[in-house]
């Protein structure tokens, strides 16, 4: 095993958003996770990416319960363990497109990685936007930068959250087989989607109603 999720929950004051979750998912393994706006899909991927901490429930990884760890273990899995592509692209308005991608490498400390960052953004066909600023570039481009992010330390495990929402279809369908590739990388993935191309690939696939799996 290499991520679970033992019986977890997020409330914000009085309401609750998440309840009762259980999931596990080995290493090289591709887990999505469906399920009607507003049902907690996010939140649910923020907890398990340790974006966020469960009001109840326990969070394990490589057989270590990862909520207990001190702040900056946390960091440590979040920069180096975990990649995440968020649902907005999240990508820093005043970097380059080069130094968006290069932002995990500066927080790990390690200078040497800019050919690789440069080689993924060539493998996206983005090899002539190294010097754009995000906001100069379209939202299949900005996705495909913040993927390069989220893959550029190697990840065990990537995140990500409806990654092909508002792509064109032929867009929508590399992305897909990009990310649905992973795992036979050694980098399990877990999806947020409503894409139904997408969910029926996946290895495991769970779906959140209000707050529950079903
Ligand atoms: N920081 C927050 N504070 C209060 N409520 C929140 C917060 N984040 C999300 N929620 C609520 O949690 C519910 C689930 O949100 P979310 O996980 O984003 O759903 P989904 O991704 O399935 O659309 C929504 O009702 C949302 O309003
Ligand atoms: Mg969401």
């Amino acid at each position: 095993m290499l991520l679970s999720a033992k019986n977890i929950g997020k409330t914000y004051g009085e309401e609750v958003i998440l309840q009762g979750i259980s999931l596990e998912l080995d290493g090289g393994q591709s887990l999505a996770v469906t399920g009607p706006s507003g049902s907690g899909k996010s939140t649910l991927l923020s907890l398990l990416g340790l974006m966020l901490s469960p009001t109840v429930g326990e969070i394990w990884y490589k057989n270590e319960d990862i909520g207990k760890l001190a702040e900056d273990r946390k960091d440590r899995l979040r920069n180096q363990e975990f990649g995440f592509i968020f649902q907005s692209a999240n990508l820093i308005g005043s970097l380059t497109v080069l130094d968006n991608v290069l932002v995990p490498a500066y927080l790990a400390k390690n200078r040497q990685m800019k050919e690789k960052a440069v080689n993924l953004l060539r493998e996206f066909e983005l090899g002539h936007r190294l010097d754009y600023y995000p906001s100069e570039l379209s939202v299949g481009q900005k996705r495909r930068v913040a993927i390069a992010r989220a893959l550029l330390l190697d990840p065990a495990v990537v995140f990500a959250d409806e990654p092909t929402n508002d792509l064109d279809p032929q867009l929508c369908s590399w992305v897909g087989d990009y990310l649905l590739g992973l795992p036979a990388q050694g980098c399990a993935l877990v999806v947020v989607t409503h894409d139904l191309g997408l969910s029926a690939r996946a290895d495991k696939v769970v779906a959140i109603a209000d707050g529950h799996l079903q």
